[in-house]
């Protein structure tokens, strides 16, 4: 985004694109809101989109595209083999990672299972800065764990450490060491998600692959959030100062074995790749793409969404694109943290993340603190976030809860969608519930599937508390929505 200024010295992210196409939402009156969260299980994934006002659920294949993205879908190349138009997003993703090999799949989680598949046996672990749920559902399921070697500050909220995905590189050396002969790869995650879209730094990525090459070891690199990595890199980190982002993308290419990522984020279309520079990698992963996938010039994606894909790749490139999201981010936090709000510090990528642990302490983690806060906020403001707490967790072989070890409420600013009088918005109401905050109760478990709980699972308040914040808000607003 432009550096501009106002008058007043004040500096506001400025919206480097214009508006072409628009969707009508619905803001519903606070009953309304109330009546809907209930009837979804207390659980913002089972909302319906049409009572939902801003979605900040994600930023999963919900960014915009750009006019010049929507132009290459009509130019897609509609066959089963050797589609032209793979080929274009098969050069464009060797070309920003100078790779030589693409696999294509039908989203980021699609590319985990191929790569879990090919590489994790029974008894495997894997070293990574931080888990991700999709990733470790399928390590798991290939009978391997996962090890979060994250640096201590990662998990501090409070914490300003400008790169808190970073791997904690003695921790490292020490799985490595315990677990010689039984690590298929160790997985760095860009713009590390569950912890709040925080990036690593570029000289912790490479000092991580030359541990990896001196045990022996694969590095993956899950690029799904690069976007934003890149952008934190090239602005916070002195080693990047100098270099464009296409070379530092280019870089990170060069120094892990695989690359994959979910094209519903890195590309700002749906769909999902995993490319190599290894000629023995790319032939051990390749036949399970036609197994689970597709053919492997389409691999379950759209002709469409993969030209959109290789135009939104290259759009990624500019700084003016991929600083967008995290300067209304930034913007956001800034607000809130003046209002003394809780939240996630520094403010990372792809959302704002409410620390529920401090804003509505007075809940048990045990009553799904998270969880709640993200019912609340739908009931202040028709806003649907996503609980990234203990719902998110798998409960431990003993039936009890595994407590995360942060309860956020992710607020995802979904890449050129919302305008700024939205977030305004959004942290107005915010402030509210943080004025509110003791009137907001706990959850427990209604319907509670084994596996990924968090997307279908049923809850219900703990009292009629959801009751009495939708009728402190109608008392104080009025007749507003
Ligand atoms: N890796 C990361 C870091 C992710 O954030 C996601 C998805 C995936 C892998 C899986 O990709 O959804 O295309 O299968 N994150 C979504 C989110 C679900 O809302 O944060 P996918």
């Amino acid at each position: 985004m432009a550096n501009v200024k106002l008058m007043g010295g004040e500096s506001i992210p400025m919206e480097m694109h214009k508006v072409r196409i628009v969707q009508k939402i619905n803001l519903l009156p606070v009953e309304e809101r109330l009546d809907c969260i209930s009837k979804a299980g207390c659980n913002s994934f089972l909302l319906q989109n049409k009572d939902v006002f801003l979605d900040m659920l994600t930023d999963s294949g919900v960014n915009a595209m750009s006019d010049n993205q929507q132009a290459s879908m009509l130019v897609a190349d509609d066959s089963y083999a050797g589609s032209m138009t793979f080929t274009r997003l098969e050069n464009k993703i060797n070309e920003i990672f100078g790779t030589t090999y693409v696999l294509p799949a039908h989203q980021g989680r699609a590319c985990e299972n191929v790569i879990a598949e090919t590489f994790v046996r029974q008894g495997d672990v894997v070293p990574m800065n931080y888990h991700f749920t999709t990733p470790k559902t399928h390590i798991v399921r290939n009978g391997g764990s996962v090890e979060e070697l994250l640096i201590d500050e990662g998990t501090d909220v409070t914490s300003m450490h400008p790169f808190k995905g970073n791997m904690d590189l003695a921790k490292l050396q020490d799985s490595l060491e315990r677990n010689k002969g039984h690590v298929p790869f160790i997985r760095m995650e860009a713009g590390t998600n569950l912890i709040g879209g925080q990036p690593f730094e570029f000289e912790n990525a490479r000092a991580v692959c030359k541990m990896a090459q001196e045990y022996g070891v694969l590095t993956v690199l899950d690029a799904s959030l690069l976007q934003d990595n890149l952008y934190f890199m090239k602005v916070r980190e002195k080693a990047c100062e100098k270099l464009s982002v296409r070379d530092i993308c280019y870089q990170l290419g060069q120094m892990f074995d695989v690359v994959y990522f979910s094209g519903r984020k890195l590309g700002f279309a749906r769909g999902g790749a995993i490319c190599t520079k290894s000629t023995a990698l790319y032939d051990k992963m390749k036949n399970f793409v036609p197994v689970f996938e597709g053919f492997l010039t389409y691999g379950g994606m759209s002709v469409r969404e993969m030209e959109a894909m290789a135009v939104g790749l290259e759009e990624t490139m500019d700084m003016d694109v991929i600083s967008q999201g995290p300067q209304f981010i930034q913007y956001m936090t800034d607000k809130l943290v003046e209002a003394g709000i809780p939240v996630v510090l520094p403010a990372g990528g792809l959302g704002c993340h409410l620390d529920a642990s401090r804003f509505v302490e007075h809940i048990p983690q045990a009553e799904y603190r998270a969880g709640a806060l993200s019912v609340a906020m739908y009931i202040a403001s028709g806003i649907r976030g996503m609980e990234r707490g203990t719902i998110s967790e798998e409960r431990n072989p003993d039936g009890t809860d595994h407590y995360a070890a942060v309860e956020l409420l992710r607020l995802a600013v979904p890449r050129r969608v919302y305008t700024l009088s939205h977030i305004n918005y959004a942290i107005d109401r915010i402030k509210w519930l943080y004025e509110n905050r003791k009137l907001i109760g706990g959850l427990e478990f209604v319907e509670e599937p084994a596996v990924m709980r968090f997307f279908i699972g049923r809850l219900k308040p703990t009292s009629d508390w959801m009751e009495k914040l939708a009728a402190k808000f109608r008392h104080d607003f009025g007749d507003s929505l």
